[in-house]
């Protein structure tokens, strides 16, 4: 017996030495001078730049990048993270505030290992968990347009305000010990359709830093990259995209995804919050190879059948009276008798999702917040949804929710007062 604990003790103390040589390993490596200097800014043809533009454009780098209402990519934008807030940064050639300093190395050092030009590591909210997966060659192209494409702009970076220890680089070092796995840098580039989509869910396009369940230190999980979280502080959920439920897409044909990817609606579906903004910014600008890539490998990810959320007694459905005459009132002149929509304009409800999905976070927002389908080409004028919450109390949302979750076919628990009373405490959203 006592042989045993002896040995634990040993194997843990050796597995503690590993793991603090590792993160020492992680500090000191700035020391040593990061990336080679002295490259200058290597010759870019102008497709590279153009390649460049249209791969930062995908991988929605302006997303987090570029402030509302301010310049291109000169950062200012705040992340915000169950630890702090983290502000990105200016990555437009400037010299002193931005990246104009920085060789090919450089930049593809910080998307591959989310090291800063001197060595800082930077901090998990920018997903580098994903852009370590970028290849050089998509990272020399997108250089080639920050170099040359994008205006410098002289705003200085601002610093964020993470809580203590999250602010410090131990802290980042640690966590990229225990869940920083570098992509290969020498893995062969994806050459079927199906590998570039996954390229792109996972890597460029980061798909799965939304929609990946995360541990209680905000790291991905392994194998769960499309399982469906909770977006940390705004609250929105990213349905699973393994659930048929939730928002798998294995029963979609390609044209009905790559239709969703660029015009943000089609029969089935419309893009909302947070997802809207990633097709407004990200997806509709896909070209034919890459949506038909990306469509595919949705289509081929695997579905399992059960829902996380727990069902409730699906005989307590039976919506009011109440409920049918507030969807006339307030929601049939857009949505149809029916709940059949308007084909482009207005999203049917009839056998729609985001409707019945037992997770019901996001109806009730879209319900009382309203909001805008993204304005894509295929949808320039997209017509928007009322907001509710001037207009209809808590007691009243909740049946009309409960209406549309039980009528014309759908069939899904309903939303009771106590949910909406839930939901307002975590928003705490002023009536
Ligand atoms: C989800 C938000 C987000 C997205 C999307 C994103 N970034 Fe960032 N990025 C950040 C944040 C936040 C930082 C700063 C991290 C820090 O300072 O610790 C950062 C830092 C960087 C840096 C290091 C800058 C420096 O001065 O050290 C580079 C380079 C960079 N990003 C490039 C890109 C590119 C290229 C893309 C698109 C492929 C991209 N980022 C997409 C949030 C994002
Ligand atoms: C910034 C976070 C975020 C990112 C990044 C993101 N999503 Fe989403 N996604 C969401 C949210 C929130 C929803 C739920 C709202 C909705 O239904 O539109 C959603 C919904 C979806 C749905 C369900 C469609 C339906 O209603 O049935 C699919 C499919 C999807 N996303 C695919 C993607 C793909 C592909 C990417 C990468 C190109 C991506 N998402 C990137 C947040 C995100
Ligand atoms: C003025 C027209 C209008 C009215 C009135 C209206 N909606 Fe909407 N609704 C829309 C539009 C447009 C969208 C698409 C918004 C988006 O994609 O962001 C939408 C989206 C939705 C969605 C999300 C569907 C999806 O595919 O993601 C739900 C749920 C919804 N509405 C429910 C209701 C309910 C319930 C009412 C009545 C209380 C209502 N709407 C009243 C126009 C309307």
């Amino acid at each position: 017996m006592k042989r045993i604990g002896w040995l634990a003790l040993i194997a843990c103390s050796a597995l503690f030495v590993v793991y603090a040589a590792l993160v020492v390993k992680e500090l000191l490596l700035p020391l040593q001078g990061g990336g080679r200097e002295g490259e200058g800014i290597p010759a870019a043809s102008a497709e590279d730049i153009k390649r460049g533009e249209y791969l930062a454009k995908i991988g929605n780098c302006a997303g987090c990048h570029t402030a509302r209402g301010g310049e291109p990519f000169a950062g200012g934008r705040r992340i915000q993270t169950p630890f702090g807030s983290v502000v990105a940064t200016n990555i437009t050639p400037d010299k002193v505030h931005g990246i104009g300093a920085w060789s090919a190395n450089d930049f593809y050092r910080a998307l591959h290992e989310g090291r800063s030009k001197d060595g800082r590591l930077l901090s998990p909210a920018f997903p580098f968990t994903n852009t370590t997966h970028i290849s050089r060659a998509d990272s020399d192209a997108m250089y080639a347009y920050f170099m040359r494409g994008v205006a410098a702009s002289s705003r200085a970076n601002e610093t964020g305000e993470m809580s203590w220890p999250y602010n410090s680089q131990l802290a980042i070092a640690i966590w990229r010990v225990l869940f920083f796995d570098r992509a290969n840098p020498l893995a062969a580039a994806p050459t079927t359709a199906l590998e570039r989509g996954a390229y792109l869910a996972n890597g460029l396009m980061h798909c799965s830093a939304c929609h990946g369940a995360r541990n209680v230190l905000g790291a991905p999980i392994a194998d769960r990259s499309f399982a469906g979280s909770i977006m940390p502080l705004n609250d929105w959920y990213a349905p699973s995209l393994h659930l048929r439920d939730e928002g798998s897409v294995t029963d979609w044909t390609v044209d009905e995804i790559i239709t969703w990817l660029r015009v943000g609606i089609n029969q089935k579906a419309s893009a909302l919050g947070p997802m809207a903004d990633v097709v407004f910014k990200s997806t509709q600008f896909l070209d034919d190879t890459d949506a038909n890539a990306l469509a595919l490998y949705l289509k081929s990810l695997p579905v399992s059948q059960t829902s996380q959320g727990s069902q409730p007694d699906k005989s307590s459905t039976n919506a009011s009276a109440r409920g049918g005459e507030l969807y006339a009132t307030h929601c049939e002149n857009c949505h149809g008798k029916n709940g059949e929509g308007q084909r482009g304009a207005f999203p049917a409800l009839a056998g729609n999702r985001a409707v019945t999905m037992a997770r019901h976070e996001n109806l009730i927002r879209i319900t009382l917040e309203g909001g805008f389908a993204p304005a894509t080409a295929g949808n320039p004028a997209p017509h928007g949804m009322t907001p509710f919450y001037h207009l209809l109390k808590d007691d009243e949302i909740a049946e009309v929710l409960t209406y549309v979750r039980s009528a014309w076919g759908n069939d899904a628990p309903p939303v009771t007062r106590l949910d909406m009373a839930n939901y307002r405490n975590k928003q705490r959203f002023k009536q």
